[in-house]
């Protein structure tokens, strides 16, 4: 750990103020304090959050994972459908796992929560980002599915449904692995680190999802530079400036910066939490619960911030099947003990479920979305550097339901190796 300054943007500020004014200045709207756009309903009692960080919990406490990323929605809503078509202990492990710890809104199930999530994040598709995702669940050699878990896990889940070919694990890896990259529109996917060994019956719940948010506020293409990121190996990478007005929260005690920054049209945004100084995440990862995120994002307030962020991708390709046993859920995938009698009249004995496959991409670059928004201006005074040249996690939630899309780390960013220059 060693604190540095970074130089080069406080030479470069007076650079990005001046870009900010004269964006700006062509409206005639006097200086206001900026007006935080009101926050999004909290983690507390959302399904999609509670799964969210203890899969992330999970996931990361393998010290070797490597930019990890999924989506906790999609997981989550995919997991509920199943458990629609699930009875006795099948059933209730599925649901332990939806479960908050807080209440959800009275008279709501989960199911519900998660159903309206979906449709929201599926409707700002187009305006706050690019979106392509899909679930589906495949089945191996399994017998007849009932029409009813069909029709309604679709309806309320956007589940597919579509049966494996009868060849070896290998066709049967190729087929998902094939269906994965046309979901993420051609994207190339690392391959599974697990095996897939799907016995008859064996039902696969598959779920990808390519994002690629649009800012509200676009960094400034000219002031892009190649600079140094100290992730698990030191790489050369672009890194965008923007200076403005975030939501934005320093955690003294834990030594945490805590940045939100919308999206374009106020449907999603994006929350950066990283340790003040260089550091693996191993540290951070161990803190972060949902009551103290939640605590951050109520005290994040508007401030100024000059924001330098990489330019890059994160790409993960996961198999969840011992995090979720490791999470409770554990008769599912035992033949025998599985109870999937809502799903087919002839499961006993057969179905069972065979894998949780998730693939998952994110893109971070400068552009904002288009058209006419009304911005206000912005005053940047005495502001906070936000300056992202190692590891930080990132979420993304939705603005209507306060949903958890998407969370992950980035540990790495792909770019040129840098030999032990520092
Ligand atoms: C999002 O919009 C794009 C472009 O209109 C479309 O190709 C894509 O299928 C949409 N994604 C979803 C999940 O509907
Ligand atoms: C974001 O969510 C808040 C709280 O639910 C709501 O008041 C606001 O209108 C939403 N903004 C947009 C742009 O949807
Ligand atoms: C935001 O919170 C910090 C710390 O609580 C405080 O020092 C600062 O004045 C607040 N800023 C505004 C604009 O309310
Ligand atoms: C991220 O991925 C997109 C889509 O594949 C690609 O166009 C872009 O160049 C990538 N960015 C980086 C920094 O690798």
């Amino acid at each position: 750990m060693h604190p540095r300054l970074p130089v080069y943007i406080l030479i470069s500020l007076p650079v990005l103020l001046a870009q900010g004014n004269t964006a700006d200045s062509s409206k005639k709207t006097p200086a206001a304090p900026a007006s935080p756009p009101p926050r999004p309903p909290p983690p507390l009692g959302d399904p999609s959050w509670a799964l969210g960080l203890r899969l992330y919990q999970a996931l990361r406490s393998d010290y070797s994972s490597v930019n990890t990323l999924f989506s906790p929605l999609l997981v989550a809503s995919s997991l509920g459908a199943l458990g629609g078509g699930a009875a006795g202990t099948t059933a209730s492990q599925l649901q332990d796992l939806l479960k908050t710890t807080t209440p959800a809104k009275a008279g709501t199930h989960a199911g519900d929560l998660l159903s309206g999530a979906l449709k929201s994040f599926t409707q700002a598709n187009g305006t706050s980002f690019h979106l392509h995702t899909s679930s589906a669940l495949f089945s191996k050699q399994a017998p007849a599915v009932t029409q009813a878990f069909v029709k309604d896990s679709q309806a309320k889940f956007r589940l597919q449904h579509q049966p494996l070919g009868k060849g070896d694990s290998k066709a049967d890896l190729m087929q998902l692995h094939g269906w994965a990259k046309s979901v993420l529109g051609g994207l190339e996917v690392a391959p599974l680190a697990a095996l897939i060994q799907a016995k008859a019956g064996a039902l696969i719940l598959a779920n990808a999802l390519r994002f690629k948010g649009l800012w509200e506020r676009e960094f400034s293409v000219d002031s892009t530079d190649r600079r140094t990121f100290l992730g698990k190996k030191y790489t050369k990478v672009m890194m965008m400036h923007r200076a403005g007005q975030y939501r934005y929260h320093e955690d003294m005690e834990n030594m945490v910066q805590v940045l939100e920054m919308p999206l374009w049209e106020g449907k999603a945004s994006v929350v950066l939490l990283m340790p003040f100084h260089v550091d693996s995440l191993t540290r951070m990862d161990k803190l972060l619960t949902l009551e103290l995120l939640s605590k951050w994002l109520e005290k994040t307030n508007m401030t100024s911030v000059i924001i330098s962020l990489p330019i890059a991708n994160i790409t993960s390709t996961l198999s969840l099947q011992k995090q979720l046993t490791a999470l409770g859920l554990t008769d599912a995938w035992d033949q025998k003990a599985a109870d999937f009698s809502g799903v087919s009249d002839k499961s006993k004995g057969k179905l069972h479920l065979g894998g949780v496959l998730h693939w998952a991409s994110l893109e971070l670059a400068a552009q904002a979305g288009k058209g006419d928004a009304e911005l206000e201006e912005e005053n940047i005074d005495k502001p906070k550097m936000f300056y992202a040249d190692h590891p930080f996690i990132i979420v993304v939630r939705d603005n209507a339901t306060g949903a958890l899309l998407l969370m992950g780390a980035l540990d790495h960013a792909e770019g040129e190796a840098l030999h032990d220059e520092l």
